[in-house]
This record gives C-alpha cells, structure tokens and sequence, in this order.
C-alpha cells in the first residue's frame, strides 16, 4: 500500500494528539510541530512542564493548539475532574517533544511530581518520545538505560540526530527534525508499511575458535545491524536477526538467532529463508582456521613464532544473493573500508551481485577514535546500480530509519 505523505492535508483528522513538552531548547520546534498537527486536521491538546515553561509560553502553544495549554497539576480548575487522568485517556497518541534526560528519568522510574509525569504514569495510551539533550548527557549511561528500559516497555522512540547544540558543542542529541517527528506520527497512525515482508538482517561480527580459548575476531559492536532489525520490525516487517557475540540486548520483537562463527551464521541464513528483504550488516570474518585445537595452544620454549593456518569462509552475502531458488526480492550489503571507499564498495555491489551496498569508513579518526565499529553515530554512502547518494553523519538509529524508508519505497515499487 502506498501512503502519501504531505505537510498539508487531512492525514490527521480525527485524530488526537497529546503533546508534552518539557524542558530543552528544542522546544521552540514543537511550535512548529503544533502548526504541522494542526495543518493536518489533527487535534492537539499540550502539556508544558515547569521547565518547558522555561522555552516556549503556555500563551504561543495555547494559540497555536487552539486549546488550553497544561501547565500544573495542582490546579483547582483542571483537577476538578482529574485533569491528568482524563489528558491521556482523551488522547490516541502521546507525544513528548522534546523528551528531556529528567523527563526521561520519571518516566523510567515511575516518578509522579508534575503534571507530565503524572499523566504519563496514568496512561493507558500509546507514547513516543524524541528525546533531546546535550551530546554527553544523551551518551551517560543512566540515560542509556533508561532508554532501553522505556524500549523494553514499548515506547516508540525518534532516534535524536547529530547536529550543532545550543551549547555550542556539537554532536549527537540534537532532537529530530520536525518533519521526521510528523513522518513518526503518521507512521504510527497508518498501516506498517511492511507488514507483509520478511526480513534477515545480520549483525555484529564472528568469531573464528583458534582454541577453546582464543578465537579471530573484529571491532564490529552490531550497533548498526541491530538498529536496522528494529527499524524494519517498526515498519512492520517480520523480522530473523542473525548476530554475532555484541554487548546489546536481543530487540524486542525480532526473532534473533546468537551464533558464533562465520559457518554457524551462514547456516542460520539459509535456514531464515525464503525472506523478502535481506541486509548483511555483519563483519563476517573471511577467515577460519583450518583446525581448532582442542586444547589450548601452548607455547613452547625457544619458538618464537606460530603459524596459523586459516581458509576462507563462504561469502554469506553472495551466497544469499545468487541464490538460485531463493533470492530475496532485495538484497543489502554493507562495505566497511578503510581506504577507496567508492570504488571498493562499488566493486562489491558487482562481485556480491547485491541490489544495494551501504558503504562506510572504518578505522581510527584522527584523535585515534573508531570511526565507525564502535561508534554510536555513522556516515555512509548509499549505492546502487543507478545511483550513489552521500548521507549526512547521523546516528545509526537515524541511519536505519532512512534505510527502512528507502526499503518501503522499493517495497512499494517492486511489488510482486
Ligand atoms: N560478507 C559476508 N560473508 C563474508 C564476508 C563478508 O556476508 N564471508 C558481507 C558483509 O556482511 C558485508 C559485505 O559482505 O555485507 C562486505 O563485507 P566487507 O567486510 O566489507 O568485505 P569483504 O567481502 O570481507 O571483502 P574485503 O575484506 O576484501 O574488503
């Protein structure tokens, strides 16, 4: 099904939204977002919190929701009939924009001292949040978790972007755009747009035993496979996750298969299919040793030196993309490359026989940071046959997102 999706027509009528703003300054752009809610016939009712007060004025949301705007929880008038309760139960959609650390925080643990928070507590509504805050404070572990911990709950999430704070630093945290926040809404509101797809997606890297001990292995955390598995599990696909050893948590949703080496992973492939749609994200080794010990290798006295024997490991990516009777309808790869980037991942898109290549830089920057593997942020090139696009540095939330609409829109295009 196709959905057009414009900044000025009906797509929200009928439909309620309430909006919580808290304290950042982000909040100047839920002024527009109101704007873009009401110029889609959508009705808007808005909560403001102490702080949110702070960045925009009850008076300018009032007039431009044409509601009263919310402010306090203790007022006489709107309590008399449980103000906070019947907010979120009036409500199809909460949205908070902009989600800040605090608000967060209370949403998280369950805190209740205000307006928003109670109200977010007494619902029984859907929520989503885009979150927005200073680059460290978005990256502080406490935050971190408390993000994964409202995932886990269900609360939909607009992956902030990197950009120029208000701060004058600049880097990831900034709130999304919004038009990605009304883009988020409406796919909310309508039909996944992949519903009917099933999708592989692989992730993290493998590891190769040497012995029960040691192993081959690289730098690969996941972080970009894994935000792809859930971008297309929020469009709707069905979606098999293939991964390698990484620190993050199996998402919510997705069947994930934890494999170990480069075999057991292409084993786990060929069983995942027929699939619709397949993205190999991970770093496959191209290597395995001819023989695992099995015993720990021991070094020997007067030898300085070992030799490791090792063979190639089948291409997974080309394997599912020559498939003679099982080819997915789209097929994606990823190219991680330190130097000749374009070029080398434009040969890959012929060798591989894939649809697209999603190309990035890997290797240190210059103050000896992982630009890539280990980072929370990605800039990639995009490549097709017909085309090559550049994507601005994003984070790999934001990256997967672009992606799972490039996919929908192929999806739509290519319908068989
Ligand atoms: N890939 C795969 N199976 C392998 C090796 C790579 O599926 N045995 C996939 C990766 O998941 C990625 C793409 O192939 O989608 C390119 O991986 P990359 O590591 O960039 O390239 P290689 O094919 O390993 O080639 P090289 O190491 O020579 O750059």
């Amino acid at each position: 099904m196709s959905i057009i999706k414009s900044n000025n027509g009906d797509m929200l009528s009928n439909k309620k939204i309430l909006l919580i703003i808290s304290g950042g300054i982000a909040a100047y752009k839920s002024l527009e977002l109101i704007r873009l809610i009401k110029r889609n016939h959508g009705e808007v009712k808005c909560i403001i919190t102490k702080a949110g007060e702070q960045f925009v004025t009850p008076l300018s949301v009032a007039s431009l929701s044409q509601n009263k705007a919310y402010t306090d929880l203790w007022s006489l008038t709107d309590e008399a009939d449980m103000g906070h309760i019947r907010l979120s139960r009036e409500c199809d959609l909460i949205v908070v924009a902009p989600a800040s650390a605090d608000l967060i925080a209370k949403m998280a643990h369950g805190l209740a001292n205000d307006l928003a928070s109670t109200t977010l507590l007494a619902s029984n509504k859907p929520t989503l949040i885009a979150p927005a805050m200073n680059t460290e404070m978005w990256r502080n572990a406490a935050v971190q978790e408390n993000v994964a911990t409202l995932e886990k709950r269900g609360i939909l999430q607009i992956a902030p972007n990197v950009g120029d704070m208000a701060c004058g630093e600049t880097g990831l945290g900034r709130m999304s755009e919004v038009d990605e926040i009304f883009t988020s809404i409406t796919d909310f509101f309508f039909e996944k747009p992949l519903k009917n797809y099933n999708a592989l997606v692989t992730s993290g890297p493998t590891y190769e035993a040497i012995d029960p001990v040691r192993f081959l292995g690289n730098r690969s955390s996941g972080k970009q496979g894994h935000a792809i598995a859930k971008a297309l599990r929020d469009a709707g696909a069905k979606v098999t996750l293939v991964s390698g050893y990484t620190n993050l948590p199996n998402p919510n949703g997705c069947t994930t298969i934890n494999i170990e080496s480069a075999q057991e992973m292409l084993e786990a492939c060929e069983h995942a299919l027929p699939v619709d749609i397949a993205i190999c994200a991970a770093a496959v080794s191209d290597w395995t040793p001819v023989q695992e010990g099995t015993q720990k290798i021991k070094k020997t006295e007067g030898i300085n030196s070992l030799n490791l024997e090792l063979k190639k490991n089948l291409d997974i990516l080309k394997t599912i993309s020559t498939h003679k009777t099982l080819r997915p309808q789209l097929v994606i790869g990823f190219a991680a490359e330190t130097e000749n980037l374009l070029n080398n991942a434009k040969s890959k898109l012929e060798s591989k026989s894939c649809d697209w290549i999603i190309a990035n830089e890997v290797g240190a920057n210059e103050n000896g940071e992982e630009k890539t593997f280990a980072s929370d942020e990605n800039q990639i090139y995009f490549i097709s046959q017909e085309k090559t696009e550049e994507w601005a540095r994003a984070s790999k939330d934001n990256v997967a997102q672009k992606l799972a609409k490039y996919i929908t829109k192929y999806m739509e295009e290519n319908d068989r």
